[in-house]
């Protein structure tokens, strides 16, 4: 097993536990952004919540950022729009990209579905090195963000 799959195994538990009975959810979200962003050292890592047709920011660790992401736009919008995780191993490359901060380089954008199936907030992840993230980063952030998801939902 890769040393990255063993983090990721020990932060769903820390996730686990440190969301268990919780039901505030800017509070949950702005917990766990601490958490995931501060145990991994990325960039920038934190939540966009649906709201009509945009994106608007949530809570997050890192860097100021746009407040306002359109359907479909960016990685952010496009992993909404297309309801899958976006993998982005250089920024550069992904057409429309939308840059925050240009010291951004790779990017994870996975989709937050409530009980129903419908995308009600992303969690967005950005790193200062190329090509961070990859399949195994998607599966786990993908059940990390279905706990949230849980808790915020249910
Ligand atoms: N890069 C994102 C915008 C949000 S910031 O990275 C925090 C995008 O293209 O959607």
């Amino acid at each position: 097993m890769e040393d990255k799959e063993k983090k990721y195994l020990l932060l769903e538990r820390q996730v686990a536990s440190l969301i268990d009975g919780e039901t505030n959810a800017i509070g949950i979200m702005a917990n766990v952004a601490a958490l995931l962003h501060h145990e991994m050292g990325w960039w920038w890592t934190g939540f966009y919540l649906v709201d009509g047709d945009e994106l608007h920011l949530g809570p997050f660790q890192g860097p100021v950022a746009c407040f306002t992401i359109k359907r479909g736009r960016g990685v952010c919008g496009t992993a909404w729009a297309e309801g899958r995780t976006v993998v982005v191993p250089d920024v550069e490359l992904f057409p429309g990209h939308i840059a925050c901060s240009d010291r951004s380089r790779s990017e994870i954008v996975v989709p937050m579905r409530d009980s129903g199936g419908n995308v009600f907030a992303v969690l967005d992840i950005d790193s200062r090195e190329l090509a961070t993230f990859d399949h195994i980063d998607a599966r786990y952030l993908e059940a990390i963000v279905a706990q949230v998801a849980k808790a915020i939902k249910d």
